[in-house]
């Protein structure tokens, strides 16, 4: 039997903190009878929220095409989901048991070409688009499509949504972690960015990519126009590619902050140079189908023999799973004002993203009223990034770098765990997402139910005031 010193080194290095410990430590809570709020993971529908209909009557029909055939049936559904559905199964002949093209179905990677052109008035290439299973697929393929060497760097993120780390280290690459600006709302700072990359140069570190966030994870952060021009411009000087992860472009609750995709901002400065990977999802937005496991890839200023290659590499896994890019195709091409099914899907679209505004505010409002607490209001994203300060139980003075790591993180988790077994409350430790040495934070989703939410403000408060108290003591 294998043990674990025939596992690959590179899989115990990597950490995926949104699914760590804490998480385990929920579950068997909630087997015993306590009621957990489970703050820890972007995963809508596993907290209530309902799926589009639309979506899922599409679906219906597609996965068992029989009711197509059937008009009694399709008197079930709005006219304009049958006379969809019908023109997908045209479309699709061998229907979705079948595998697809490994860059994805032609007519639906033609739809997310319009879809980026009508978004961000740009001319969009559908055969630079490709489907994937989720955004992560797509950020993996990139990653070992750039990485030639254990040397090769990829700047990412601190604090960052651990997809990268944890891909990162198990392909064997290098990382360079850029700060993200506290102090500035979370945007990126050029000199933060400097310092870091040239401190990587100085080890011998090849830097390849830089991968941005945006609206941000874990930070719930939305990057200015200027600000992506810079992260542009420096990626430029220092030869990088870019990784735009945007699978949060829908999920934006503030009037002074809009979404720019790296694409439009690219184009409106007339940069052609640089290759840019910019990642969308169905996981995310209003959609919220994670499970569904589809997203695309769309990929600029690449050349066609390199655009062959990554080609090749998705064609080593054969193609995306079908009904994520079906879900991909519905989310590009929602249904038009006029269609029977429009309103419904309005209404909910608009209940699903003022609902995720108000939660968003309410957690914002409440967790910046607890003493010792901050946290920025989210702009956007699903997620509050809070920075929280505990009376130190040692003398950091004295330690190391690597062993105030250790307090710190050993510090977070302990906090986290605490307000897991006394609140039912699942966060996940800042630690997993990275933070600044000298500080505190957890991440919580506002994802679940609106009383809930309110709930976990009122017990939060609770929870920090007798926690410090006993770290007094
Ligand atoms: C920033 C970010 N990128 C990518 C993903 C992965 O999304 P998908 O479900 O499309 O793989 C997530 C999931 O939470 C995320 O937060």
């Amino acid at each position: 039997m294998i043990s674990l010193k025939d596992v690959n080194p590179n899989l115990l290095t990597a950490e995926y903190a949104v699914r760590g410990p804490i998480v385990i430590r929920a579950q068997e809570l909630e087997k015993q009878g306590k009621k957990i709020i489970y703050c820890n993971i972007g995963n809508p529908q596993a907290l209530k929220q309902k799926p589009l209909s639309y979506i899922r009557q599409v679906l219906s029909l597609l996965e068992y095409p029989e009711l197509l055939k059937n008009d009694e049936q399709l008197k079930n559904y709005p006219c304009d989901i049958a006379e969809k559905a019908k023109k997908i199964y045209h479309q699709l002949p061998h229907g979705t048991g079948a595998y697809t093209q490994s860059a994805g179905i032609p007519f639906i990677r033609q739809a997310v070409a319009e879809f980026i052109t009508k978004r961000d008035g740009i001319p969009a290439d559908e055969n630079h688009i490709i489907l994937t299973d989720g955004a992560s697929k797509g950020v993996q393929a990139a990653i070992t499509t750039l990485l030639k060497n254990k040397k090769d760097g990829f700047m990412i993120p601190i604090p960052q949504y651990p997809l990268y780390s944890a891909t990162i280290d198990l392909y064997g690459a290098s990382k360079i972690g850029y700060y993200l600006d506290e102090n500035n709302s979370w945007q990126l700072n050029e000199q933060i960015l400097t310092e870091s990359i040239e401190k990587a140069i100085s080890a011998g570190i090849n830097p390849v990519a830089i991968c941005v966030i945006n609206p941000g994870n874990p930070t719930g952060a939305v990057l200015s126009f200027e600000n992506i021009v810079m992260i542009i411009n420096f990626a430029k000087k220092y030869n990088l590619s870019i990784f735009a992860d945007e699978v949060y472009q829908e999920n934006v609750y503030v009037t002074n902050a809009a979404f720019h995709s790296f694409a439009k901002v690219m184009n409106k400065i007339g940069e052609k140079d640089i290759t840019l990977f910019s990642f969308h999802s169905v996981s995310k937005g209003f959609t919220g189908e994670c499970g569904h496991r589809g997203g695309y890839l769309e990929i600029r200023n690449i050349p066609n023999e390199v655009l062959a290659q990554f080609i090749k590499l998705q064609s080593i896994s054969l193609c995306a799973n079908v009904d994520g890019q079906l879900v991909t195709y519905l989310m590009v091409t929602p249904p038009k004002k006029g269609d029977e099914s429009y309103d419904t899907y309005i209404k909910e679209r608009d209940g699903i993203l003022n609902d995720l505004k108000t939660k968003a505010q309410i957690l914002g409002e409440g967790l910046n009223k607890i003493s010792g607490m901050k946290s920025d209001m989210p702009q956007g994203a699903m997620y509050a990034f809070v920075k929280f300060e505990l009376p130190h139980t040692a003398d950091i003075t004295s330690m190391t770098p690597e062993e105030q790591l250790a307090y710190e993180t050993q510090r977070d988790c302990d906090y986290c765990l605490a307000m897991l077994e006394e609140t039912g409350i699942c966060v996940v430790p800042g630690s997993g997402f990275g933070q600044k040495p000298g500080t505190l934070h957890f991440r919580t989703t506002f994802l679940p139910p609106k009383d809930e939410i309110e709930e976990l403000v009122v017990k939060l408060k609770k929870f920090h005031e007798g926690y410090v108290e006993k770290l007094k003591v």
